[in-house]
């Protein structure tokens, strides 16, 4: 999705909005502009493609201002173009835009029906036309923006500057997000607060409906009505290391490798070691490993009480891609940990249909970001209907996080790969953890049923590291793998919803057909897909569902089917059956998944990296999905 950065400061404002910007190409997008004051104008610069074009461009260019402003557009209205790219500027208004105007099209004729002429395919540049027009009245910038913002529906984050108010710029967010950074004489303005970090430390996050109005180096804040505001300064600590690729290829091999540790660190707030109990508060934990780790900040975690815990009797899970194969794994986890009913859900699908949300239902949202507009719409919809919310998420402060009953935080660190990896396993050992809590406060577990559960929690980083070390392995592979026509997919039980995540790394990253199946369905439908060229990814695991699923594996083998096997042990049967076999340690059945998910992920990556894909930035696709 688009970034946004605008700065204001002592500092070259053409690097600091392309370092930003460079921060924030993880989003995706595909062009890319700046506006920067120079003497009494704005320059404008944009460039399709990468930002590797605009920084060409700007590389002779010089600017005498002290402020900026520059996008990265992910292309909705109108292909990725020049012309298309932002900032859109009318008559010395430079305006960036992040989200949707849904009255973009009676808006665009209204104004054009006043003699405007629109140079872009896209929803934004009206948005300069508006300010321009009010501009010539008021000769107010914020005032401009103000009576602006009243004729938009939709989402909509904007930043704002004009020549005929230099050293001024107004920000206002509705729907995406955008923070304040406030440095020493220096203000940052952006989507994402790895803009901001080389910076400053100190942000504002903005609510809806919520304008900064910047003038040389102060800032105020208004409500949408023009009423003053006051928000406290947060001071964030993530380090800068969390953000480079240290010497990995892609970011996504990083992140990739870092799941052992982002798995310790989402569960040992949660985990007693001496009673192997878990608790959701914050505990007294000691050991070696735990004192390894960055020092992470984990107070007020969950404000959902046991007792509140204990009344609940649905559980309704919501969340979009990644996460919501996580939410599914869930599901099973809890449904057979703790006993308690769970339905899991697509938020674009549960926001549309009507849900029944009975008396003590509790609803858990699964987000990275925390800003997944349909999962966000989801939350604020159950919140309207009196449910109690948990997030489970990786961005503190970040919107979902923000409006939730109750948090779980990953404490992944950074997650800069477009295709999520290490969320998806911090999530699963947060929901083991949730899970066993529930059971607990049911009374379906108590202090020594539960210890299995955590021993498995607590030797899955180790385990974890002895997956990964087959890299390699797929690495090999990846040239025979990527000349098969589709892969499918298949498990059974909670291997099932593995199967699926699976499918969607390799269409992300390789942009090779996959599908995702319950094995059990193989003879409903996609036994007709099985030849001599297409792949059939297997889990195998050891659990009571084992013969079943080999037989399925013999009979996608019987129709010519590649078979990519992922079990455990020295399983000789499995060995003859399959082209590939991959063997991942004997586990638990509730970190299972965690286990079988990295060969997938690796598989996807390696096939991905040898076809010469941007595994880091797959094509048409966003980290963040802050519009509908
Ligand atoms: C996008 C990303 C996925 C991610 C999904 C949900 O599609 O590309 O990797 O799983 O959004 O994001 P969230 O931040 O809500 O987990």
């Amino acid at each position: 999705m688009c970034g946004i950065v605008g700065y204001y400061g002592p500092k070259d404002p053409k690097s600091v909005i392309l370092e930003g910007l460079q921060t924030l190409e993880y989003r995706g997008y595909d062009s890319a502009g700046v506006a920067i004051l120079n003497g009494s104008e704005y320059k404008r610069i944009r460039a399709e493609g990468k930002l590797a074009a605009l920084a060409d461009k700007l590389a002779d260019e010089t600017f005498d201002g002290a402020i900026g402003i520059g996008h990265t557009r992910w292309a909705t209205h109108g292909p990725p173009s020049e012309r298309n790219a932002h900032p859109h500027c009318i008559e010395g208004v430079n305006i960036v835009h992040n989200g949707i105007i849904e009255n973009y099209a009676e808006l665009r004729e209204e104004l054009m029906s006043e003699g405007a002429t629109f140079s872009s395919d896209t929803d934004s540049e009206l948005v300069a036309h508006l300010i321009n027009k009010s501009m010539k009245s008021t000769g107010n910038l914020m005032e401009a923006v103000m009576k602006m913002m009243k004729r938009l529906e939709g989402a909509y984050s904007i930043l704002a500057v004009s020549a005929d108010a230099p050293e001024e710029m107004v920000a206002f967010k509705n729907g995406p997000p955008l923070i304040l950074g406030v440095g020493e004489k220096e203000l940052v303005v952006a989507s994402d607060i790895q803009a901001i970090m080389p910076h400053t430390n100190k942000v504002i996050f903005l609510e809806d409906d919520e304008v900064v109005y910047i003038r040389k180096d102060r800032y105020e804040l208004f409500n949408r009505s023009g009423g003053l505001i006051k928000k406290e300064v947060e001071v964030i600590d993530w380090s800068p290391e969390q953000v480079e690729k240290q010497g990995f290829k892609h970011y996504m091999l990083k992140e990739i490798f870092e799941q052992p540790r982002a798995v310790a660190q989402a569960i040992d707030p949660h985990i007693n070691l001496e009673t192997k109990s878990v608790a959701l508060t914050r505990v007294g934990f000691g050991g070696a490993r735990v004192e390894e780790l960055p020092k992470i900040d984990v107070q007020e975690d969950l404000q959902l009480t046991n007792e509140t815990l204990e009344g609940i009797e649905r559980i309704f899970i919501v969340a979009c891609g990644t996460s919501y194969y996580a939410g599914q794994v869930g599901e099973y986890l809890i449904e057979q940990i703790a006993r308690v009913p769970v339905e899991c859900d697509i938020g674009s699908e549960f926001r549309y249909r009507y849900p029944v949300i009975p008396e003590n239902s509790l609803v858990i949202t699964i987000s990275q970001s925390g800003e997944t507009a349909d999962t966000l719409a989801a939350l604020r919809l159950v919140k309207q209907q009196g449910a109690k919310v948990l997030s489970i998420c990786n961005v503190r402060r970040s919107s979902i996080d923000r409006e939730a009953d109750g948090h779980l935080y990953m404490n992944a660190g950074a997650e800069i790969g477009v295709a999520s990896t290490k969320a998806f396993v911090s999530t699963l050992s947060l929901l083991q953890i949730f899970a066993i809590q529930l059971a607990k406060v049911k009374g379906v577990l108590n202090q020594d049923t539960e210890k299995p559960f955590v021993e498995a929690l607590v030797s899955l980083p180790s385990q974890m590291e002895k997956v990964l070390v087959h890299d390699k392995f797929f690495e090999e592979a990846a040239s025979s793998l990527k000349t098969y026509r589709g892969f499918l997919y298949m498990g059974r039980g909670v291997s099932f919803p593995i199967a699926m995540e699976g499918a969607l790394k390799l269409k992300e990253l390789a942009y090779m057909h996959a599908e995702g199946y319950a094995a059990g369905e193989m003879k409903h439908g996609p036994l007709a897909l099985i030849d001599e060229s297409m792949a059939v990814v297997m889990l195998v695991a050891n659990d009571e569902l084992y013969d079943k699923t080999v037989s399925n594996l013999e009979e996608a083998k019987a129709r010519g089917g590649q078979i990519i096997s992922i079990g455990s042990g020295e399983n000789q049967k499995l060995q003859n059956l399959s082209l590939h076999y991959l063997s991942i340690p004997e586990a638990h059945w509730t970190v299972n998944p965690v286990l079988q998910v990295l060969p997938l992920q690796l598989l996807a990556y390696h096939v991905a990296s040898s076809l010469g894909h941007d595994v880091d930035q797959p094509r048409n696709l966003a980290k963040s999905v802050t519009v509908e």
